[in-house]
């Protein structure tokens, strides 16, 4: 599974980019607005950090103003991927931008069926939600187990791109289910790494290393 880093903040990206980690970058509007710089300034700066795709988000709500925004942000970096709202607005544009070969991330997808519709407009990815579904209440792996088994059935070439990770068990249960790719805060990128038998055994190694007679 590919692991992506959910952030607009380059420290944390740069950060994280030097662990290895991470294989592309997804960014929203309310992540960027905690960068304080406008948004063109923010992709660019990620895209020389990152080697990989950098997913940026359209503020329109129109298909005009979706393919406007997006054709303007492919500019920045040939890495750049347009992330756009499911919405019936946002399908066709993603349709169009698929035709024109540009990359989209369909995102805000909250069922199945807009999984389903997204694969079919071409999107290169779609961000199941699944941080936000268990606040209501609803078991967000269980959509991305239905959007998996969907995309195997017909073959679709979409990419499963699991979102709104809050802790590691999304993530492991995202690997487990055959989820492409998890985009992931850095702080739970951190946690994946922590475990406290590791902490205790190297503890005890550090301490055996001092009884060692040196040559
Ligand atoms: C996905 O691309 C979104 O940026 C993100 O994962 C949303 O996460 P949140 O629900 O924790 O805000």
């Amino acid at each position: 599974m590919k692991i992506f880093i959910d952030s607009g903040d380059v420290g944390e990206i740069r950060e994280a980019q030097a662990m290895g980690a991470i294989d592309g970058v997804t960014t929203n509007p309310s992540l960027l607005a905690k960068a304080g710089k406008p948004t063109n300034e923010v992709i660019a700066e990620i895209c020389e950090i990152v080697d990989g795709p950098i997913s940026a988000e359209v503020i329109a709500t129109d298909t005009d103003g979706i393919l406007r925004e997006g054709r303007e942000l492919v500019k920045i970096h040939p890495n750049v991927v347009i992330k756009v709202p499911l919405i019936a607005e946002g399908i066709k544009a993603v349709k169009t931008f698929t035709d024109e070969g540009i990359k989209t991330n369909a995102t805000l997808c909250f069922s199945a069926p807009q999984a389903l519709l997204a694969a079919k407009a071409g999107a290169t990815y779609v961000s199941p939600f699944v941080g936000r579904l268990d606040d209501i209440g609803v078991d967000g792996m269980e959509l991305i187990e239905q959007i998996v088994t969907i995309y195997d059935n017909y073959d679709f070439e979409t990419e499963v791109l699991t979102a709104s990770v809050r802790n590691t068990t999304h993530f492991i249960r995202a690997a487990l289910m055959g989820s492409h790719v998890a985009t992931v805060p850095f702080k739970v990128i951190k946690q994946l790494l922590e475990h406290p038998l590791t902490d205790k055994g190297l503890a005890q190694f550090l301490e055996d290393a001092k009884k060692i007679p040196k040559s």
